[in-house]
């Protein structure tokens, strides 16, 4: 872009900031097709308008589109071929185990959007539909949204921030993350169970929100009017001291979370996309908040609707984990409008029935078994506040 920038440019930068439509058309392709790669939603607008005709300009338009989807495709395959082969975190830790069932998706996503696309740029050269808002945008939105997701919600990259022990913080990719958020097929498939509970305009709270991804996943596919994510892990565990020492008051780890460096890596992916195709996951996110899901002193202060999450499990999940379910359950309730949905495992329902057991709610297992047969059953249990 830069060759481009110098080889080309017709104005004066002493003057002027330089601005895309100060290079000629060759350049401007250049720029704009560079760009187009680089997530800038400045890039997606349509080119200048002077001397063109509403009916050029439309064209221009739906050129614009068409090319900047094609592309969005290709770097999403690039993407895909860049993950699987990376498998797991260099220390082979969070080593990716759903892949076949991602990949299905994604295959499946890709296929359809090149239908959409082929058959609006056939009935656009057939004269049949004249702007881009005549080809079929929910649908392509659709297959857009579950590309992306499908290869980055679990897969891809993350951050975290670790610390030495003098409280020095760096950014560091975080594998394990990974392990403990869902496939997305998991996602995928409990999305048209959870939108019979979350309803349009409802305010949500993942209060086991770790890595942030399945709070976006929320922000994508719910019609939400927003997700609040709070961890343990979000605020840095080093505070200074009266005498200027970082110390460490009650936290023994040496890691947070970043949430928001995960969203903003999965929106500049979105960026690519034509503007009218990018879902903009951060109108939808309220903020990002430490606190624990047994006491939510923070997100208790908010006007949630519903309290959400993936509680901690998994083979070695000592039974303290159930203790801290049934805990974050009754804070959900008392905090929340309509009550709270949590992922847990199957087996742990009955033991939740029974110590709920005097609280007049109703527990519904909102999900089909979300695991493979072979390892353990999963599901959505909501619980409605009466
Ligand atoms: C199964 S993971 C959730 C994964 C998350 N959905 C994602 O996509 O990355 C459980 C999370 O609960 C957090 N956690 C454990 N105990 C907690 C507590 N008492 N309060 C709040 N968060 C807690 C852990 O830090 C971890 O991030």
């Amino acid at each position: 872009m830069n060759t481009a920038i110098t080889l080309t440019k017709s104005g004066s930068m002493k003057n002027s900031v330089p601005q895309i439509s100060d290079f000629d058309g060759v350049a401007r392709e250049n720029m704009l097709e560079a760009l187009s790669f680089n997530g800038s939603k400045y890039m997606s607008a349509p080119y200048p308008a002077e001397k063109l005709t509403n009916e050029q300009l439309e064209q221009q338009r739906v050129n614009h589109f068409v090319k900047r989807l094609a592309n969005f495709v290709d770097y999403a395959n690039l993407l895909f071929f860049e993950i699987r082969d990376k498998k797991g975190g260099g220390d082979g830790v969070g080593y990716v185990i759903d892949f076949p069932d991602d990949l299905k998706i994604f295959d499946e996503s890709r296929m359809e959007l090149a239908r959409l696309l082929e058959r609006g740029r056939f009935s656009h050269r057939m004269g049949e539909i004249q702007n881009v808002e005549d080809f079929n945008l929910s649908e392509m939105k659709d297959c857009c949204v579950r590309m992306v997701l499908s290869v980055f919600a679990k897969h891809g990259f993350r951050w975290g921030e670790t610390y030495d022990e003098s409280g020095v913080p760096s950014i560091k990719p975080d594998y394990e993350s990974r392990r403990f958020t869902l496939g997305y097929y998991k996602h995928h498939k409990a999305q048209e169970y959870l939108s019979q509970y979350i309803k349009s305009g409802d305010t949500v709270a993942d209060v086991f929100a770790g890595s942030g991804i399945g709070g976006a996943i929320m922000a994508c596919h719910l019609n939400i009017e927003c997700v609040y994510l709070s961890d343990l892990r979000y605020d840095s565990p080093f505070i200074e001291n009266s005498e200027g020492r970082a110390v460490r008051p009650g936290r023994e780890d040496l890691f947070r979370y970043r949430p928001d460096m995960n969203l903003v890596a999965l929106q500049a992916v979105f960026d690519l996309l034509p503007h009218e195709l990018a879902p903009n996951i951060f109108s939808k996110i309220g903020g990002f908040i430490e606190d624990d899901a047994t006491k939510l002193d923070k997100v208790g202060s908010l006007d949630i609707d519903w309290v959400i999450g993936e509680v901690p499990f998994g083979k070695n999940c000592p039974v303290g984990c159930q203790e801290l379910l049934k805990d974050a359950v009754v804070k959900g309730l008392e905090i929340s409008n309509k009550g709270v949905i949590f992922l847990m495992p199957s087996e742990w329902i009955p033991k939740l029935k029974t110590d709920l057991g005097s609280l007049s709610v109703l527990i519904e297992n909102v999900t089909p078994n979300l695991s493979k047969a072979n390892k353990r059953a999963m599901n959505y249990v909501c619980i409605k506040n009466s």
